[in-house]
């Protein structure tokens, strides 16, 4: 595990853009252009933690001309009921964020569809597109307060794959901000920790003060699905970047114990 601390939400998104063009672009002619010169599947977090980092990776982009023909993209989770039409769905912010600022086209996109009818079959057909892109190479996810990754929330187990969860309070009342103007959603659509896990990196991008004690349990607690976000230190490609705001108030050496003195740079 590597874990960094940025000094704010500018530098944060700086140190993911380099981990995300590391991983998966590579500077493949004279004029050390990086584009996606093989097939790289990119796992998207929605949220506004990854916001910044979007930007600045749609600005890279544009700047250079980059190539991405070979980038396909997963969308991370979305709420059960809300359509690709409506903007406080996670994939009309994703098409905004991404999709159209980066220029892809709509099938290198894998997007969940909230409204669709069949929920289960909606599951297993977003499954078996993992399966047959081959997997994800790089997920970057956000910290939920309650320690969700994705839609998973307190009590989702180790093993479970893509799936319907049923919302907690806690979770509706801190995303109610971005839910007025219609019918509240209670359920979601979202990878399943284990599809989370089978990602071969993992970028977690923890923002702001609301975010203090979620980290705080991160750092201290043992693998458990009280708190989804433990079973990620089992991982064995995990980065992890904080920003200060995240990281004020715990004690450097909270953060240093759990990784046992490994990569901590500011
Ligand atoms: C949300 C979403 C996640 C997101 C996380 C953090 O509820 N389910 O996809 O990563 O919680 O969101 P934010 O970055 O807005 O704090």
């Amino acid at each position: 595990m590597r874990f960094y601390i940025a000094k704010n939400g500018d530098a944060l998104a700086e140190r993911a853009l380099k981990y995300i063009l590391d991983s998966g672009f590579r500077r493949n002619d004279e004029a050390g252009r990086n584009d996606v010169s093989k097939i790289f599947n990119l796992g998207l977090a929605s949220g506004s933690t990854p916001k910044k980092t979007y930007a600045a990776l749609a600005k890279l982009v544009k700047e250079r001309g980059l190539n991405l023909s070979k980038l396909h993209c997963f969308h991370l989770d979305e709420y059960v009921g809300l359509s690709s039409k409506d903007p406080r769905s996670f994939v009309f912010c994703l098409y905004n964020d991404v999709v159209d600022s980066l220029g892809l086209k709509k099938e290198q996109v894998t997007f969940w569809r909230g409204e669709a009818p069949n929920r289960p079959e909606e599951c297993r057909r977003y499954q078996e597109d993992i399966r047959r892109h081959g997997g994800i190479d790089c997920q970057i996810l956000g910290l939920g307060i309650n320690g969700h990754i994705g839609f998973n929330e307190p009590g989702s187990l180790k093993e479970s794959r893509c799936r319907v969860v049923k919302l907690t309070e806690e979770t509706l009342q801190h995303n109610a901000k971005d839910l007025q103007g219609g019918l509240m959603p209670t359920q979601a659509l979202t990878m399943g920790i284990a599809d989370i896990l089978d990602a071969k990196t993992i970028l977690l991008l923890v923002s702001g003060k609301n975010k203090t004690e979620s980290l705080r349990r991160f750092l201290e607690e043992k693998e458990s699905p009280a708190y989804p976000a433990s079973f990620l230190k089992g991982h064995k490609n995990l980065t992890v970047i904080a920003d200060q705001d995240a990281v004020n108030g715990l004690e450097v050496d909270v953060i240093a114990n759990p990784f046992r003195g490994e990569a901590i740079s500011r």
